[in-house]
């Protein structure tokens, strides 16, 4: 009887944009508790995370309607607007993504795809493996001899006999193993906020988002 009465559902999220997503949910929790294994479940796990990183960023630009970033993404007054409507009895609501859930996925793909890259800068580094070890000191490494020459000087201070030329390659691993611990912690922080933010939806605008990022629809209304 009440079915009458609702607004009827709408195709919004298309397969690309749940599949991708669901597949980030798993891989990126696989990488999350793999990162202290050494392992290629690690390594897989990442490469997982980047493909659908950079296949969802193409399909901001050509994928469907509500996958597009020009859908999605506003200004600063636009999302202020929105959180502020949320403390009101008719908050905005939004077919698509709403201004503060697209500037969340700008800083989740943006974190997402510097955890991916300096995984493989770790990896070409370290194990001398990866797409990107054939790199060598590429430009991507150009940052690295400061902070490399910042810590061999430290360690030059500490004990006099250390710093040597190992001494010095190993930091570079340092270098890029904490930028990429640091940016993990980061992602998973985002991913904390993210999802009190798709709870906070929910029960703001009494609709199952989970539900329409698994069946792809949502309410007209
Ligand atoms: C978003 C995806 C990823 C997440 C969340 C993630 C997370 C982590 C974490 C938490 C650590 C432990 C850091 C520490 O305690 O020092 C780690 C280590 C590491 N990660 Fe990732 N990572 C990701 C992607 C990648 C990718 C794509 C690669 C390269 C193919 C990679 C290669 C490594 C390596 C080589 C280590 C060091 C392992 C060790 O020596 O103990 N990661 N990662
Ligand atoms: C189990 C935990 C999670 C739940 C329940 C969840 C739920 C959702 C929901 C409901 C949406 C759609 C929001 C809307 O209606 O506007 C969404 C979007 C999104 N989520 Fe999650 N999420 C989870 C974990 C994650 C994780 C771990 C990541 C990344 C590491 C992530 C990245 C994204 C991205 C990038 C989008 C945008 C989807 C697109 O347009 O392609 N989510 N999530």
């Amino acid at each position: 009887m009440s079915t009458e009465q609702r607004p009827p559902l709408v195709q919004v999220w298309d397969p690309l944009v749940r599949i991708g997503h669901w597949i980030l949910v798993v891989a990126f929790f696989t990488a999350w508790f793999t990162g202290e294994d050494e392992g290629l479940v690690h390594v897989y796990a990442g490469y997982t995370v980047g493909a659908v990183v950079v296949l969802r960023i193409l399909w901001g630009f050509i994928g469907s309607r509500h996958a597009r970033f020009a859908d999605f993404v506003r200004g600063p007054g636009a999302v202020f607007s929105y959180v502020r409507s949320l403390f009101t009895r008719t908050p905005q609501h939004f077919l698509g993504h709403n201004p503060a859930g697209g500037l969340m996925i700008l800083l989740l793909l943006g974190s997402l795809a510097a955890t991916t890259w300096t995984g493989l800068k770790l990896y070409a580094v370290e194990e001398n493996a990866g797409p990107l070890a054939s790199l060598g000191a590429g430009p991507a490494l150009s940052v690295a001899p400061v902070v490399r020459n910042a810590v061999a000087e430290e360690e030059a201070e500490d004990n006099e006999h250390s710093a040597s030329a190992a001494g010095a390659e190993s930091d570079g691993e340092e270098y890029w193993e904490e930028l990429h611990e640091l940016f993990a912690t980061i992602t998973l922080w985002l991913v904390g906020m993210h999802v009190a933010g798709v709870l906070i939806g929910c029960w703001r605008h009494r609709e199952n988002l989970i539900r329409a990022m698994v069946s792809g629809l949502k309410r007209q209304a």
